[in-house]
């Protein structure tokens, strides 16, 4: 097609014990592209991008960099041949600047910290680019979204011209993608090539120009954004049909088992995080939160788990009053949370799957209290909880840590689960999942509910909450700017509650 082909990867494989992440996997990057990365969680995208950016090496195969075979020994050589990744998690230091940030990402040989320079550079960017971002802002005082144009800023700045974008939408709003794919577009326009992974369809059929979907770490195909539409991109992914029929029994509702009454509390930054805010969750009732990330749903859950105090108002479980009582006293009272940070407060990452699934046990102190889990005990519960969640790990003794993402999720929600909670407090479970595992986290949910569990989600997809809860409650400035039944909402009278306008005149909120 006349245009450069600037990566080249032929027949990469690589193994890790148990599994063959990436088996003979062809992939062409080509000038001025936008190349989405699709599969099923574990198909081998991050693996594959981490060995074109000098993180793994691969068993077999060669890397093609403008025409030259090259090996890639470290990120520093993978940058030094214009290859930047920005991982999922950044890699910021918090309490230094943005400009002190990116001049950490590229010690040149002077080792001298040319902010002059840097912050010329950052106004070009923002410029050019429409990374916008103050320079002399500390990292904490940045939003997600921000943080990432800082990542973004400090691989261009060491002259990246292949960016690499790892699920970078699955942490911003709907405003900071639109922002981000702006940015990408211009990126392409220059020349630069972006290769993004995603697992969201619709945003793939947005940004990208061309697309390669793997499967169980092989190469399917590479096909244009034309010739294909959703439903073929997740036959290619999964080879089976998925029908994502979202199936919600009518269930009895029993008595309240989440009370909140006028709950306020404050945010990190000493500000009001939520104001007043009542709810109830009943046994057998999904109750989802919707709202523009940063709307108080964080603060939510961490009230409600005993993370953060209450400045005023009442928690209730059961009737039992839980205003500020310890974690442990309200996992105690059946209160199982899915937090959504995995690796930060859910998981530890170097620790097996074992020993993260008995972690709750030692949180509680009951292994303390002459309860010890015989190791082989918790092993079989470990083994019974993998195979009933089908969660893809190659054994129980394998570190959470090299485990896929969705299979991450799959395990912590199935952890919760297996408590048998009165309550499950979940936050953006689908993160991050691909169509399958989307699927059965929601039929899990449902499962859940059926059994009259009570289970308050906060989730960004509207579509979604609307399909999975019984009723929504819209999470506005630390507000509920109403409470719907969701078979009588629209979603666009959900969508106007999220931007601030108040539900309509003469519904009952
Ligand atoms: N460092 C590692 N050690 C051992 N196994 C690994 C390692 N990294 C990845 N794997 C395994 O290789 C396979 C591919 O993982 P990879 O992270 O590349 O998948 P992915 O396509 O990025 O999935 P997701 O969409 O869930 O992020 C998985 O089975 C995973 O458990
Ligand atoms: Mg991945």
């Amino acid at each position: 097609m006349g245009k450069d082909v600037l990566i080249d990867m032929r027949h990469i494989t690589k193994r890790f014990p148990g599994v063959v992440a990436n088996d003979q996997v062809t992939f062409k990057v080509q000038a001025g592209e936008v190349h989405a990365l699709l599969g099923e969680n574990g198909a081998g995208k991050s693996t594959l991008m981490s060995i074109l950016s000098g993180l793994y090496r691969p068993d077999e195969g060669e890397i093609v960099i403008r025409g030259k075979r090259v090996t890639l020994k470290s990120p520093r050589s993978a940058i030094d041949h214009g290859i930047g990744m920005i991982h999922q998690h950044f890699k910021l230091i918090t309490p230094f600047t943005v400009a002190e940030n990116i001049a950490l990402g590229s010690l040149d040989q002077s080792f001298k910290l040319d902010m002059k320079k840097i912050e010329q550079k950052v106004a070009e960017f923002s410029q050019k680019f429409g990374l916008h971002v103050d320079p002399q802002a500390k990292i904490w005082q940045l939003s997600i979204g921000e943080q990432q144009r800082v990542e973004i800023i400090k691989v261009l700045y060491q002259g990246a011209d292949i960016l690499i974008l790892d699920e970078p939408t699955a942490v911003l709003t709907p405003q900071e993608v639109e922002e981000l794919f702006v940015t990408v577009r211009k990126m392409a326009k220059e020349g630069k090539a972006v290769v993004i992974i995603t697992h969201k369809l619709h945003e793939v059929m947005n940004i990208s120009d061309r697309i390669t979907i793997l499967r169980k770490g092989k190469t399917i195909r590479t096909v244009a954004k034309g010739e294909v539409d959703t439903q073929e991109l997740t036959q290619m992914m999964l080879n089976r049909e998925v029908k994502t029929e979202i199936h919600r029994k009518p269930v009895p509702k029993g008595k309240a088992v989440l009370t909140l009454d006028k709950v306020s509390a404050l945010g990190d930054k000493g500000l009001k995080a939520l104001d007043d805010v009542s709810l109830t969750v009943r046994e057998g009732e999904i109750l989802g939160i919707a709202g523009v990330a940063g709307n108080g749903q964080r603060e939510l859950t961490e009230v409600i788990t005993g993370l953060r105090m209450a400045t005023s108002g009442k928690v209730l479980i059961d009737d039992q009053d839980m205003t500020n009582q310890s974690p442990r006293m309200i996992i105690d009272a059946g209160v199982s949370h899915v937090p959504e940070d995995r690796m930060g407060m859910g998981l530890i990452p170097n620790m097996d799957v074992t020993n993260n699934i008995i972690l709750k046990d030692y949180r509680r102190g009951s292994l303390g209290k002459g309860l010890l889990l015989p190791l082989n005990k918790a092993r079989e519960m470990a083994e019974n909880i993998v195979r009933n969640f089908d969660v893809k790990t190659p054994s129980v003794d394998t570190p959470v840590r090299l485990l896929s993402g969705g299979n991450l999720q799959k395990l912590l929600l199935a952890r919760e689960i297996a408590e048998n909670p009165r309550l499950i407090v979940t936050s953006y479970p689908i993160r991050g999942l691909d169509v399958g595992a989307t699927e059965s986290i929601y039929n899990l949910l449902l499962h859940q509910r059926e059994q009259g569990r009570a289970i308050l989600l906060i989730a960004e997809d509207l579509d979604t909450i609307m399909k999975i809860s019984d009723r929504v409650a819209v999470l506005f400035k630390g507000k509920v700017m109403g409470l719907e039944d969701t078979d009588q909402a629209t979603i666009d009278d959900v969508g106007a509650m999220m931007l601030g306008e108040s539900p309509l005149e003469g519904r009952e909120a």
